[in-house]
């Protein structure tokens, strides 16, 4: 289980996450929802280590992970697949996926295939240019990457935007199936509502930095995305 708690992120003057509390269980798939610039990208890099918490907690099951830089928090099982996708477009798919497991300094030789089983197009083109694949598949290269050093948490940051709608059925099914069987906690920022009405557990909607409606996705009315998500 990942819990955070309190956790309070600033851009100079610019309260970007103003005293954030989130759970993401082991086996479920927890939404951070919000409109643009509420927070939901500082507040998942945060969580990575990637920007300094000026208050909170990070905690990953026993270990407290908050003084630790994003290198360590990486090897104690925390993966983040950003914004944007940030893959490597000069380097073939299977380099993109070598370079993370080299970063983390794994010798399991396995690790990248298991990486590329949820994803069987990545396969197939091994050694195309990461920039030659579609948008879809650049974003499976990018959770595979991310899976690379079988993490037990796996943040995404809206990895719907700018996808085809075959392509994110298939990664709703992979993210489900990572939570479900292999026991993930899987931590998933979508502004797309019925994604995460489809894929999700909990969700939490974000608002200036703050928590502003959480539960099951199931009381995920049009009424709270009405009030809290919808532009
Ligand atoms: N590097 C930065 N320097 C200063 N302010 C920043 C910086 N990055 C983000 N911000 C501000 O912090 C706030 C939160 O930004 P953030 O990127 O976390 O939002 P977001 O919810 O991920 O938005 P989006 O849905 O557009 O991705 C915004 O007001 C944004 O303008
Ligand atoms: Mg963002």
């Amino acid at each position: 289980m990942l819990a955070v708690d309190g956790l309070a992120v600033a851009y100079g003057a610019v309260q970007a996450v103003a005293g954030v509390s989130i759970r993401a269980p082991a086996g479920e798939v927890t939404c951070i929802m919000g409109r643009n610039g509420v927070g939901k990208t500082t507040l998942l890099r945060a969580i990575m280590g990637q920007l300094p918490a000026r208050a909170g907690s990070v905690r990953l099951g026993d270990a407290d992970l908050t003084a630790q830089p994003a290198h360590r928090r990486a090897r104690a099982g925390i993966a983040l697949v950003p914004q944007g996708r940030e893959i490597f477009p000069r380097l073939t798919v299977r380099e993109n996926l070598e370079v993370a497991w080299s970063a983390l300094g794994r010798r399991d030789p396995a690790a990248i295939e298991r990486a590329v089983e949820s994803f069987p197009i990545l396969r197939q083109f091994a050694r195309r240019h990461g920039g030659d694949l579609s948008g879809g598949q650049q974003q499976q290269l990018a959770i595979a990457r991310a899976l690379v050093g079988g993490p037990r948490v796996l943040l995404l940051d809206e990895p719907t935007e700018g996808i085809q709608p075959n392509v994110i059925d298939e990664i709703g099914v992979v993210l489900r199936r990572l939570a479900a069987e292999h026991g993930l906690a899987v931590v998933l920022v979508e502004q797309y509502v019925d994604f995460v009405r489809e894929v999700g557990t909990r969700f939490y909607a974000l608002d200036r930095g703050k928590v502003v409606a959480e539960g099951p996705t199931a009381e995920l009315t049009d009424e709270v995305v009405h009030r809290h998500l919808s532009v």
